[in-house]
């Protein structure tokens, strides 16, 4: 049964994956909320800042009672196929970064409690501007030169994200791992918590975590944490 989209948009909003979390979530439903202003918008590792009416502010909540390690992955490549439809060439970065020239357009920040999911997702759109962010950061405008519409960006977003909700796994995984940045084999450097852990790239396994190579021989598997 495909689920029907009910949107919300806000104007000013605290944050649209809070505001998700606040809302009961029908079986039948996607509820997705956009926001041209975010007043505490999060991330992965603190806050989420995006000036007001220039990016995509969206967060999409549906009953899920699947594993919820395949949702990041789902948003990652529903971001990342419509870039390419744009004419982009995007990559993924572990988990769900999605960079463009090795810059980060885009985060996703998913919040999953025992029956309900919430997809967070910020894309650069039309930002030019970059001071208050602590990366390398682009946008869709730094890119191309273009303005786009936000309005189309979010129901292209959505189209490709009902798609891969209804996708399978191996399917999932493979699409995934075409956009993945990282070359089996290539050194990587990891942080989890305060600890640096330095390895090689082994893959990702079947629940989408990092397969890290040691230098012990040893191949160690990673559900959270931030490639450097
Ligand atoms: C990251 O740190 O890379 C994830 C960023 C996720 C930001 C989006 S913007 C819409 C949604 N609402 C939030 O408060 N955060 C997510």
């Amino acid at each position: 049964m495909k689920k029907e989209v009910v949107r919300h948009h806000f104007d000013s909003i605290d944050s649209t994956n809070e505001w998700i979390k606040r809302q009961p979530i029908r079986a039948d439903q996607i509820l997705l909320a956009t926001a041209d202003e975010q007043t505490a918008g999060r991330g992965r590792h603190g806050s989420w800042q995006s000036p007001k009416g220039v990016n995509l502010l969206a967060s999409f909540g549906l009953k899920w009672e699947r594993e919820p390690t395949l949702l990041p992955l789902i948003m990652a490549v529903a971001a990342a196929e419509m870039l390419e439809d744009l004419g982009f060439e995007p990559a993924l970065k572990w988990p769900n970064d999605i960079l463009i020239a090795g810059k980060k357009v885009g985060g996703i920040l998913v919040e999953a409690t025992p029956d309900k999911a919430v997809i967070g997702i910020g894309l650069n759109v039309n930002m030019d501007r970059f001071d208050q962010i602590d990366q390398p950061a682009t946008s869709l405008f730094e890119e191309s030169g273009q303005e786009y519409d936000i309005e189309e960006i979010t129901e292209m977003v959505a189209e490709f994200f009902e798609e891969l909700i209804e996708t399978k796994k191996p399917a999932i995984l493979s699409r995934y791992g075409g956009y993945l940045m990282h070359e089996p084999g290539a050194p990587l450097s990891f942080r989890l918590g305060g600890k640096k852990i330095e390895g090689t790239f082994q893959g990702i396994d079947e629940n989408g975590f990092l397969k890290l190579g040691l230098k012990n021989g040893e191949i160690q598997t990673f559900n959270s944490g931030v490639i450097i």
